[in-house]
């Protein structure tokens, strides 16, 4: 019989590689389909590489047909808010149009079985936090609404062709493998953590910090940053339960611990014993004040249990990360 594999689409990128890394470790067999529009050849080292884009039908049917594909993990898409609004047809057709084009060759094959990272964008501005899965939905931006029109298409392909799915609603994804094999490559880098990591090493001038009149304990928005292992490890039980034929859903996935802006500046400071320098410059578009998850639904149901929710601890693997990426580009930071 041939060998079964785990297909990882967007594989070569930040939460794909270590996910590959993880599936690679626990014994799975990975293809890694990769377009490589902001991911990174050397990351997707967990399995056979192909690069390809969801949008070519041809690349696509080969990938099903060469490969014994059991489960589908599916990371790729573009993640700019901004952006999103500024052009959305982009967003329309890399997060929607090409997912599509993903489930129909899913169908097409007999694959059914897709994890699909959803985001917290979905449920807009908060009406109360922490957000469980009982929060309205209600994205405010395109971003949003491309994510929550894919679980929408989810429930309708479980209902109407058997596709059983997972949707992952991330919270804020942050640090990096633990011995720094894998970590966070952005271009352009837009995620708080990696920019003030930037800003402590001299990398950049400083860090601006959107809006201190927020209606906060310390002005500035607060967030629930997540290790991307942790992530990885609720891509693996949500892999077990359609494997083991459970039934679809959607978790919210966050460590429940809200930080403001401010505090992560302060456990950089802290991590890296190094000055941030810091400006305080007007609210960013589309922010709400807090987004902290209520994870209890994955927590009592898949059994998820972080290993890594100390905002330090994931600051100490990001600095890791940002140390050796400096080295090897021969920008040494000697800390
Ligand atoms: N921030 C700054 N300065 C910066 C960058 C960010 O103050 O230079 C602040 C933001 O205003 C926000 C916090 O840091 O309050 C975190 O910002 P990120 O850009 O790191 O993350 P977001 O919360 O905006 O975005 C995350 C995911 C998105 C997802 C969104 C859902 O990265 O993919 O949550 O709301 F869409």
């Amino acid at each position: 019989m041939k060998i079964k594999n785990i297909l990882v689409v967007g594989g070569a990128g930040y939460i794909g590689s270590h996910m590959s890394w993880m599936l690679r470790e626990r014994g799975e067999n990975v293809v890694i389909l990769d377009n490589l529009s902001s991911g990174h050849k050397d990351a997707a080292f967990c399995g056979t590489f192909i690069e390809g884009d969801l949008c070519n039908p041809t690349i696509l049917n080969t990938v099903f047909t060469d490969h014994n594909i059991e489960a589908v993990i599916h990371f790729a898409s573009s993640i700019q808010v901004g952006e999103s609004m500024s052009d959305p047809a982009k967003y329309y057709e890399n997060n929607l149009v090409n997912s599509l084009n993903l489930l129909n060759a899913m169908r097409s094959h007999n694959v059914s079985k897709i994890i699909f990272s959803s985001t917290a964008a979905i449920f807009g501005n908060p009406q109360y936090t922490p957000i469980n899965e009982s929060h309205p939905l209600n994205p405010i931006n395109t971003y949003g609404r491309t994510k929550l029109m894919v679980e929408q298409i989810l429930a309708d392909y479980d209902r109407a062709y058997g596709i059983k799915s997972i949707s992952l609603r991330y919270f804020n994804a942050a640090g990096a493998h633990p011995e720094s094999i894998l970590g966070e490559r952005h271009d352009p880098e837009t995620h708080l953590i990696p920019l003030v990591l930037d800003a402590a090493s001299g990398r950049r001038p400083d860090i601006t910090v959107f809006g201190k009149d927020y209606d906060t304990y310390d002005g500035t928005c607060i967030r629930d940053y997540i290790h991307v292992m942790d992530l990885g490890e609720a891509h693996w039980l949500s892999l077990q339960h359609l494997i083991n034929g459970g039934d679809s859903n959607s978790f919210n996935l966050g460590n429940g611990n809200g930080y403001s802006v401010n505090e992560v500046i302060r456990s950089v400071e802290s991590v890296t014993g190094l000055d941030v320098p810091v400006k305080y410059g007007s609210r960013r578009f589309g922010d709400p004040s807090v987004l902290v998850s209520d994870s209890s639904k994955i927590i009592d149901m898949l059994g998820w249990a972080p290993q890594y929710s100390s905002l330090d601890e994931i600051v100490k693997h990001a600095w890791q990360w940002h140390k050796r990426q400096a080295n090897e580009s021969n920008q040494k930071i000697d800390i």
